[in-house]
């Protein structure tokens, strides 16, 4: 018996992409666990509370969800905090009129989800208003791009152009999404055209978030995350919270 070995590339990376039918069931129900967590978050924020006492909120809902753990280190971003994407939650005492950006995943039997919704304290101005239209009307281009063959660069794409229409292109400054699995960031990625990243065609069986943003330094940010499987048509999109600046 001969046995060669032959240098590889990717190999789990790649046969990770294709969610099964199992892992698929796994991510729908963990997608759906976020709803109860997100209305609860959306009723701590209020004027007079901390971003730290909203994050403890959702980490708690998380477990009373029956997640695991968090995917990641909860977000929750108020007012020019929210201009920071990779902010995570301090001390700030949120106030009237901020934007606010929540953004949480549990992992459930080892895989992960992955939800941001942006809200406001009441009243909200009318830029926020603004910029929150752009990013939703932005990530809705994205989604509606999604089915098989279309590459992953031109999911981003369709995000880009409806921001760039608002004037809102600057402010995006990061990619559009990511795989979801038993890493909360994991292929495929879905990015402009970079050059240490090949655009994907996109199969039946991936699950990966949409999430445009835009950030305004010193102003605040507004980002919208949902998970979405591509199916043999279009795709499915597995979290449902609803998108409203201001919740019911
Ligand atoms: N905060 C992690 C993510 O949305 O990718
Ligand atoms: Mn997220
Ligand atoms: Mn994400």
């Amino acid at each position: 018996l001969a046995l060669t070995l032959r240098p590889t590339e990717r190999v789990v990376e790649q046969a990770r992409v294709i969610k099964d039918d199992g892992e698929v069931a796994t991510l729908r129900e963990a997608a759906r666990r976020l709803t109860p967590v997100a209305l609860s978050a959306f009723e701590m924020v209020r004027a007079g509370t901390t971003e730290r006492a909203v994050a403890a909120r959702i980490d708690a809902a998380i477990r009373e969800a029956g997640f695991e753990r968090p995917s990641f280190d909860t977000i929750v971003a108020s007012g020019p905090n929210a201009a920071l994407p990779h902010y995570r939650a301090g001390d700030r005492v949120l106030e009237r009129g901020d934007v606010v950006v929540l953004d949480f995943g549990g992992v459930l039997d080892g895989y992960c989800s992955d939800l941001t919704r942006t809200v406001a304290v009441a009243p909200p101005s009318a830029e926020a208003h603004r910029v929150h239209q752009a990013v939703r009307e932005a990530q809705q281009a994205a989604i509606d791009a999604v089915r098989p063959g279309i590459a992953t660069t031109d999911v981003d794409r369709a995000a880009r152009r409806v921001l760039d229409a608002h004037g809102l292109g600057e402010a995006f400054g990061h990619g559009t999404g990511h795989g979801l699995g038993l890493d909360v960031h994991e292929e495929p990625r879905v990015t402009r055209p970079r050059a240490d990243v090949a655009p994907v065609p996109l199969e039946p069986g991936m699950v990966f978030t949409i999430e445009p943003g835009a950030y305004l330094p010193g102003w605040g940010g507004v980002r919208i995350e949902d998970d979405v499987l591509v199916t043999a048509r279009g795709c499915e999109v597995l979290t449902s919270v609803p998108y409203a600046l201001i919740p019911d």
